[in-house]
């Protein structure tokens, strides 16, 4: 584990997963989290809004500044998850979704990346469509950013969302796109290492008593039942997790550099598909670092003990 702090920015859709991901990082003494976004994606944009706040709260964090982002992906019709429910974080007891500013993000992301004091880290867990705007209205910023962490795509596994394509990247190919094409070093956490890797059912009955562990207890019994039901996988994914995990132990993850594009001018069977370079002898242009594999004992160890420290921090409060 390195020991300088990282100063990132969480652009998210809470989501059941983002919210372990924010869970993970919230009170990590190695991060400071300068601000989050949020962007349509697993629900809509209030309700993925009112997520980020709900989890902030949980988190005792409600000190970082949050914002709301694109609510509309840039040339599509806007779909939503199912594994997440209606709500966008099913199972635990959220108040009404107010209405939200859309497309403040922005301008907010612009002044934290211009006022850090190094290039920040950006860690994108949903769809890409804030990133892309942003480095489209903004790239003279591109050289302020470290690195961009993106949890997104299917290189040699099947989708999550068609038969090749994973449901952040489909949810704006084009975006996705942009984003790939713009010079900046990346990091793809693809639904390869992913799948395989779920908190089982005891993982989660060893979550702690507090109220961060039965908050989870409850969002995850929903999440793990509609997993079962539209995945057929039992126990809770934790794709967005393990692209944060990234951030606090990059040695526990295994890269290799490669060419990634996506699919955007199919209507049919490939669109939003990742495509991979793979050919032996193709000329490449390496565009990004694909995780490749995670060590998921440590991660998983990673994650609970996170969540155990958060309640017991609770508790001495
Ligand atoms: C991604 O899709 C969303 O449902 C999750 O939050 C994750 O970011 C996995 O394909
Ligand atoms: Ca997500």
């Amino acid at each position: 584990m390195t020991n300088k702090k990282t100063s990132v920015w969480i652009d998210t859709d809470p989501g059941h997963d983002d919210a372990m991901a924010i869970l993970l990082l919230a009170q990590n003494p190695l991060v400071e989290i300068l601000g989050i976004s949020t962007v349509f994606g697993n629900a809509s944009l209030p309700k993925v809004t009112r997520n980020a706040r709900y989890i902030l709260d949980l988190a005792n964090r409600n000190d970082i500044p949050l914002f709301a982002g694109a609510e509309q992906p840039l040339f599509r019709d806007q779909i939503y998850a199912n594994i997440h429910g209606e709500s966008g974080f099913d199972g635990v007891a959220l108040i009404e979704a107010t209405p939200v500013t859309v497309d403040e993000a922005q301008s907010a992301m612009i002044t934290a990346i211009k006022n850090a004091n190094a290039p920040l880290t950006i860690l994108a867990l949903g769809p890409l469509t804030n990133i892309a705007k942003l480095f489209t209205a903004r790239p003279d910023l591109v050289k302020r950013v470290q690195r961009l962490i993106i949890m997104g795509g299917a290189i040699a596994v099947p989708g999550n969302k068609n038969r090749v394509a994973e449901f952040n990247v489909f949810c704006d190919p084009e975006a996705a796109e942009i984003v790939f094409n713009t010079i900046i070093p990346k990091t793809l956490i693809p639904l390869d290492p992913c799948t395989p890797v779920v908190l089982t059912d005891q993982n989660i009955a060893s979550l702690p008593n507090g109220t961060v562990g039965t908050t989870l207890k409850r969002a995850l019994a929903s999440y793990v039942k509609n997993i079962d039901t539209f995945e057929g996988i039992h126990g809770a994914l934790m794709y967005d997790p393990i692209a944060a995990y990234f951030l606090l132990n990059p040695s526990a993850f295994e890269t290799q550099p490669m060419d990634v594009r996506v699919e955007t001018t199919s209507k049919g069977l490939t669109y939003g598909m990742t495509i991979a370079e793979r050919r032996t002898i193709a000329e490449r242009t390496l565009n990004m670092d694909v995780v490749t594999k995670v060590d998921e004992k440590r991660f998983v160890l990673a994650f609970l003990e996170a969540i155990h420290n958060m309640d017991a921090q609770k508790r001495s409060m």
